[in-house]
């Protein structure tokens, strides 16, 4: 993200932003940055020697890696908490649904209480897109039954998902509801069982491409103001 969009995280102004930047105010991993463009991440900025707070309540973006739980603690492994850069690691994150131990991709981290519990919600069908890698090409007709919907399993009956091949010979899936396993149950259902797979993009808000598996970063104004659309708040 460009130095004087993260300063503008912090309550300041575009252009006290910049003044900022051109006195030498801000600092990159320790080292003062002049340039308003220059492309860093809100954890390794300061601002006259402070680490930058944010106001308000806070919604991150994570790449996360295979390994990593999707839960606030645990006494073994890694959690997606443990990304959340040192500044803001008292604000009281969680986790935005789950992601399984081995799938990577977008995970949302929020302290918005609200806004998880709408996201998350059955009744909100928010659209969820998954990129998985599976054994076999699935046909056309397979595919079929996964858009057509109603297969069932023993805890519930599948919506109607959209279920596309991509050029490059994955599976494209777009999911609205978050039952436990979905993707992997739906794709061994059809003869297609999961090799990996990975979350896109949940509300609409795509996984920045610019994000490195294990790093993260506040959402844009443009990403919150989605997604609390689609959460209607
Ligand atoms: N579906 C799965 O099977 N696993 C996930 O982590 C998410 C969706």
């Amino acid at each position: 993200m460009r130095l004087d969009k993260i300063l503008t995280l912090t309550g300041l102004t575009r252009s006290q932003a910049r003044k900022a930047i051109s006195a030498g105010l801000a600092q990159v991993a320790g080292q003062p940055v002049r340039d308003a463009a220059f492309q860093a991440r809100p954890e390794e900025v300061t601002l006259d020697g402070a680490p930058m707070a944010l106001p308000g309540e806070v919604t991150l973006m994570l790449h996360k890696p295979a390994g990593v739980l999707t839960a606030t603690e645990d006494r073994r492994l890694p959690t997606v908490l443990d990304f959340v850069p040192d500044f803001l690691k008292n604000r009281g994150f969680g986790p935005v649904g789950r992601l399984d131990r081995d799938v990577t991709g977008l995970v949302l981290l929020t302290t918005d209480g609200q806004l998880a519990h709408r996201l998350i919600s059955p009744r909100r069908r928010v659209e969820k897109v998954y990129l998985a890698q599976v054994e076999g090409r699935p046909l056309e007709a397979e595919l079929e039954i996964l858009r057509r919907g109603g297969v069932a399993f023993s805890d519930f009956v599948s919506l109607p998902a959209g279920a596309e091949l991509t050029e490059e010979g994955l599976l494209r899936l777009t999911l609205t509801e978050g039952k436990y396993h979905e993707v992997k149950r739906l794709c061994a259902h059809i003869g297609h069982p999961v090799r990996s797979l990975k979350r896109l993009s949940i509300g609409g808000v795509g996984l920045d491409p610019a994000l490195a598996e294990g790093q993260c970063r506040p959402l844009t104004a443009e990403e919150e103001a989605r997604l609390r659309a689609v959460a209607g708040l």
